[in-house]
């Protein structure tokens, strides 16, 4: 007889398994959970005999996997709404970056808080992400752009993730853009980067993987594979911000170093799309900064299907491009914007995020051995879950620990 920490019944379980059809669904469910981990699942009446500490009746609520964010930039100082009203009066991305704004005012306001004063102000972007349903958030550091400020970044996201119940995973992004005190040496600052960040972040475990972005404001396809090799080296997996405002070859060379993911991918080419097919790499989906920047060319949606490749959806939450910290409103635009379904949306939150985090094996689904991670929703549908716009459905975010 099975001895079980707590078993859910009377549920209905959207399992988001890869090998089953849709959605995965199994109607009059149940649901045991050991150690933080899904112990037994299946449909209630095939339920073996067992002894569970807790039991649960969920009443005919919906059960997901609870929700992944897989790409935010969530820890930073100040805001960008100044930009965001010159955009509206004319002013493109870019322009602004050039002039000293975009990921430099930022920087700057980011340098100057304290890590303290950083963390007050994320916690309540990790709330609100939680509110929704979400138990895993990736955060990426790229506002300090110097040694003690990506430190001191790094730092605040491991904090958010020790202080709450969400799990972090953290990202160096310290390739976002180069640094006003490095202007025209690029080169440089890839150096400063290789030589003296990387191997500190690595040594002290702060970060999980490294992005970089790939563009013609910020760096090079060779400045950023220098700082791949160095992750390669070091032992860290890599993503790449992909062709996100011009074909950079991004897609391309993210599938060159094996990356988990690559994001954006607004203006990705057809043989790009082929290239992260066949590297297995996940495409990551940002409509957040697609609304935004006033976007108009979509990413390859119908040849990155063709072609395969894992599609996941996340929020971007940053002040410059995609001021958003909603994960199901980032489920809504992928869905009008670049019209994935809703099956399409909530496995790009869940299986497909979880892949773009390395975490496949470990959650992003519900299956036995899984870390039980686990939303309930007041909704008749899983496909409710991108219908809705800007309504609360969470009915409880069960987590394994
Ligand atoms: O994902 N593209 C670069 N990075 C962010 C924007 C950051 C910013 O503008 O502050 C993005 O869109
Ligand atoms: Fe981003």
């Amino acid at each position: 007889m099975a001895d079980w920490d707590l078993l859910l019944t009377n549920a209905r379980i959207a399992t988001m398994a890869a090998k089953t059809p849709g959605y995965g669904e199994i109607e009059d469910a149940a649901l045991a959970i050991s150690g933080g981990r899904i112990a037994w699942i299946g449909s209630r009446e095939d339920l073996p005999d067992g002894d569970a500490a807790k039991t649960l009746s969920l009443e005919g609520r919906w059960l997901t996997p609870a929700l992944i964010d897989c790409h935010t930039h969530l820890v930073f100082g100040g805001d960008r709404s100044g930009e965001f009203e010159q955009r509206l009066e004319g002013a493109s991305y870019e322009d602004i970056a050039k002039a000293g704004g975009g990921i430099m005012a930022t920087v700057r306001a980011t340098r100057g808080m304290s890590a303290d004063e950083l963390f007050a102000a994320a916690l309540p972007r990790v709330q609100a992400l939680a509110a929704e349903g979400v138990a895993t958030i990736e955060i990426k550091s790229g506002y300090g752009l110097d040694v003690d400020n990506e430190i001191k970044m790094l730092e605040v996201a491991r904090r958010l993730g020790e202080t709450s119940a969400v799990d972090v995973r953290t990202t160096l992004l310290a390739a976002h853009t180069v640094p006003a005190e490095y202007q025209g040496k690029a080169d440089e600052y890839t150096d400063l980067i290789c030589n003296d960040l990387l191997p500190e972040v690595a040594a002290r475990g702060l970060a999980d993987a490294v992005d970089a972005y790939c563009e013609s404001i910020a760096f090079t396809a060779p400045q950023v594979a220098r700082v791949f090799r160095k992750a390669g080296e070091l032992g860290l997996p890599v993503k790449l911000h992909a062709d996100q405002l011009s074909d950079g070859g991004g897609a391309e060379l993210a599938a060159h170093f094996n990356a988990l993911s690559a994001d954006h991918l607004e203006y990705t080419s057809v043989s790009g799309a082929k290239a992260i097919a066949e590297s297995g790499a996940v495409a990551v989906l940002l409509p957040g900064a697609f609304l935004t920047l006033g976007e108009t060319q979509k990413p390859p949606i119908d040849e990155l299907r063709r072609q395969g490749v894992p599609l996941a959806v996340a929020s971007d939450c940053n002040p410059g491009t995609s001021p958003i910290c909603s994960l199901r409103n980032a489920m809504m635009l992928a869905s009008r914007l670049f019209r994935l379904t809703p099956l399409e949306c909530l496995a790009g939150v869940t299986r497909e995020a979880a892949r773009a985090l390395g975490l496949a094996d470990d959650r992003g689904t519900l299956e036995v051995g899984k870390r039980a991670d686990i939303a309930a929703w007041d909704i008749h549908h899983p496909r409710e879950l991108s219908y809705w716009i800007g309504t609360p459905q969470l009915a409880e975010l069960l987590l394994a620990d």
